[in-house]
């Protein structure tokens, strides 16, 4: 079974249990804050997840795009990746979980007919702070799962979330499958070995963690899991290696051509290749350039790691368009994503013009990293001279570091870094892990004035064709980017902050409604008409004064905003204003 083939199958069969299909959103969450990308199908549901109504109903599935960069040095051996799909169901408060173990064994039993034989399970083990889960444990024998492959796992094993800090999490039950053909399963499921592959996982998301580490019982429990489309690919193929799976064979041929190596002996670099260029593909699609911070950043460090091990497989520096060439065949892989397809020429050249700026230092770089590391270990001074002067992301300095069997100073290295602050201090901070949406109070309230900002800006420049360029949500503040080619004056600022001011005490009432794009689109709603919505779309109105598509979330009503203040007025890039402001 293929990669299409498994996906419909999946859907189709959550959609025989009444399950309605949803978008796979962008690997860039949208008025997030406390991430960096997408890293599981359930971070565009969060606010849902927590309680909100969601306008499909309560049983929703998907595959869903995913980058995760907590395992970046993982990457290499047969089966992690940073980017990846993730096909999931889920429940919103509706049904149970011995209803989605059910739904999960007879998917994989019924539906890709997975031998009994080759299943093992885990179920949560029980502490403090919630107990043994002995229903999914019974759910699984009374399926004909034997006792002897069920284990029962501590919280570092079988608990899921919350990706951040806080938010909702719980214990949950993953589904395992024996790779090996030639030998069969041991009677007794040992989890450590790694011949038995993660598959699927069922969270139970029961508990709310709270910012005192407190796990609070929920009021919603909900169902959210999780199946890797690449490891359910390679096992239905009878592959011990994903990277032989379609979805990476073509990238992997593409090196051995530009390499005129083979993958044999060169499976680390090659891997490290194929998976940094197909995530800096698909980031790049997603309207994200290399850059010295945040997501760019990660790009950056991406595809500077990929050309760093074609180098080590003896690619010369000349002929580093390999990046766009590889990603051609990703975008040929992907073929059922429109936005690799419109966005190619973007995501070649972006690729290129970053090889080719690596490329002018690479050298150089390499040259000092070896007279530093003459029979010495790297200190954080040296290792931010590489990445600041040379461009060498950490990872890569470590690897130079490892195969000469030295060390790096991380920690020195992250203090030279922030002192220098030349990176966004995200570099340092949880951003990179993987993480829950911020939907706190006073993002969702600014979000809502983000809103009406959008449209004072139309009345109070009388510019009816200006539109959000970019906006980005902390609970402190507002930034909003929009189309408009000169600084604004006092008096306008002024007239804008009051115009906003009057409406959030008018104490608007802030209605959502669900209708199809084109619908949107006679009516007036805002938005930025690109491919990244849904045929439905949700169009929030504050009063009759905005209109505009979005995910959400917003305020129900205007007079929870407070006070609107503009704080900075400032110029973003060229014809591109950017605009600060504040609740108070
Ligand atoms: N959110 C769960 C996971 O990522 C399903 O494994």
């Amino acid at each position: 079974m293929n990669r299409k083939e498994l996906i419909r199958k999946y859907i189709q069969f959550f959609d025989s249990k009444n399950h309605i299909e949803i978008k796979n959103s962008s690997l860039i969450p949208e008025n997030d804050p406390t991430v960096l990308f997408t890293t599981a199908g359930m971070q565009p549901l969060v606010p849902f997840l927590s309680g909100k109504n969601h306008p499909r109903g309560k049983r929703l599935v998907n595959v869903q795009r995913c980058i995760r960069t907590g395992d970046i040095d993982e990457v290499g051996d047969t089966y992690h990746h940073t980017m990846f799909e993730m096909l999931g169901n889920w429940s919103l408060g509706d049904y149970s979980k011995k209803e989605a173990i059910e739904y999960s064994f007879e998917f994989l039993t019924k539906v890709l007919n997975l031998p009994i034989e080759r299943l093992a399970v885990s179920v949560f083990k029980g502490d403090k702070n919630a107990p043994k889960d002995e229903e999914s444990a019974e759910t699984w024998k009374s399926l004909g799962i034997p006792k002897d492959r069920i284990v029962f796992l501590p919280k570092k094993e079988n608990w899921w979330g919350p990706a951040s800090e806080t938010g909702p999490c719980g214990p949950d039950t993953e589904m395992f499958y024996w790779k090996l053909n030639d030998k069969p399963a041991p009677k007794v499921f040992d989890h450590e070995d790694s011949n038995w592959v993660e598959i699927w996982n069922d969270v139970f998301m029961q508990y709310n963690k709270d910012s005192e580490g407190n796990y609070n019982e929920a009021k919603q429990k909900n169902i959210d899991t999780g199946m890797g489309v690449e490891r359910t690919v390679a096992i239905l193929n009878g592959l011990e290696d994903n990277y032989l799976a379609e979805m990476w064979n073509p990238l992997i041929k593409k090196i051995e051509s530009i390499s005129k190596k083979s993958y044999e002996g060169n499976e680390r670099e090659m891997r490290i290749i194929a998976d940094h260029v197909k995530a800096a593909a698909f980031i790049i699609a997603d309207g994200v350039v290399p850059g010295n911070a945040e997501q760019g950043y990660v790009l950056r460090r991406l595809i500077r790691r990929a050309i760093r091990n074609l180098r080590k497989i003896e690619v010369p520096i000349l002929q580093m368009d390999a990046t766009a060439k590889i990603a051609k065949e990703v975008v040929k892989i992907y073929n059922d994503y429109a936005i690799l397809k419109d966005n190619k020429n973007k995501i070649l050249e972006e690729l290129k013009k970053e090889e080719d700026r690596f490329q002018k230092t690479l050298d150089k770089g390499l040259k000092e990293f070896e007279k530093m590391s003459k029979d010495k270990n790297i200190d954080g001074k040296e290792s931010f001279l590489l990445y600041q002067s040379y461009g060498f992301p950490i990872e890569m300095i470590k690897e130079l570091a490892d195969e000469k069997k030295i060390s790096v100073d991380e920690k020195a290295f992250e203090k030279e870094l922030a002192k220098h602050q030349e990176l966004s201090r995200t570099a340092s901070s949880g951003k990179f892990k993987s993480g829950l949406a911020d939907n706190s109070e006073q993002t969702t309230k600014l979000h809502t004035a983000c809103h009406m900002l959008n449209e004072a800006l139309r009345i109070v420049l009388d510019k009816p064709d200006i539109y959000q360029k970019g906006s980005n949500i902390t609970p402190e503040r507002l930034r909003f980017d929009f189309n408009f080619d000169r600084k604004l004056t006092d008096e306008e600022k002024q007239k804008i902050e009051v115009l906003i001011n009057k409406k959030i005490q008018e104490n608007l009432l802030v209605t959502m409604e669900e209708m199809t794009l084109d619908e949107a689109k006679s009516l007036g709603a805002q938005g930025v008409f690109d491919s990244k919505y849904d045929e439905r779309v949700k169009v929030y109105s504050i009063g009759k004064f905005s209109k505009e598509i979005c995910a959400g979330p917003h305020v129900e009503n205007t007079s929870e905003l407070g006070q609107f203040r503009i704080i900075k007025e400032q110029s973003s890039s060229a014809g591109v204003r950017r605009i600060k402001a504040v609740l108070e």
